[in-house]
């Protein structure tokens, strides 16, 4: 079985990861999406909210199992016995940073990291932005899976509603 991770943060899946999912699910028998705890960081969905979504946007490609992790991502991978992450590359600017993990992780524990280019029409993506233009009533309809889409106007909503 050749098996592959595609890490992050996935708060929510846009539809830049899903592409990146969808196109290693394409390389690989197994696909695991590893959603990374980040205790510092208080996001718009909990964890089992971000593998719900993800589960149910990825079901279609049949090989991808949605996990959540705390700790090293390599620690993930030696777990199972993954031995590639696929990570997308959107432009010159991830470059640095994501260089400078894939190495920190090739030097841990010898995974390798394979970059596929993000597809151009989301390259300007990222949960970020698109929480950010949702929050303040923009169309980020066409980013955004169908049921991520609802999910995260009804947040906002709630949230709005509890200010
Ligand atoms: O979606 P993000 O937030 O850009 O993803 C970044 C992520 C979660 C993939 C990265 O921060 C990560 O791998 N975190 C796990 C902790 C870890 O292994 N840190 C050392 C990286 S060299």
């Amino acid at each position: 079985m050749r098996r592959a991770v595609c890490p992050g943060s996935f708060d929510p899946i846009h539809n830049g990861h899903l592409d990146i999912i969808e196109r290693a699910s394409k390389l690989y028998d197994v696909v695991h999406v590893a959603v990374l705890v980040n205790r510092n960081k208080q996001g718009m969905f909990t964890i089992d909210e971000r593998i719900g979504l993800i589960e149910e946007v990825t079901a279609d490609f049949g090989n991808v199992v949605v996990e959540s992790h705390q700790g090293l991502l390599v620690d993930f991978c030696r777990e199972r016995g993954i031995p590639a992450i696929v990570k997308g590359l959107r432009a010159v600017s991830d470059f640095d940073y994501e260089l400078q993990m894939a190495h920190m992780n090739n030097g841990l524990t010898a995974v390798e990291t394979l970059f596929l280019p993000t597809s151009p029409t989301y390259s300007f993506l990222s949960s970020t932005l698109v929480k950010e233009v949702a929050s303040y009533g923009g169309d980020v309809s066409h980013l955004l899976p169908e049921a991520v889409h609802s999910r995260l106007v009804e947040r906002i909503a709630e949230r709005k509603a509890a200010q």
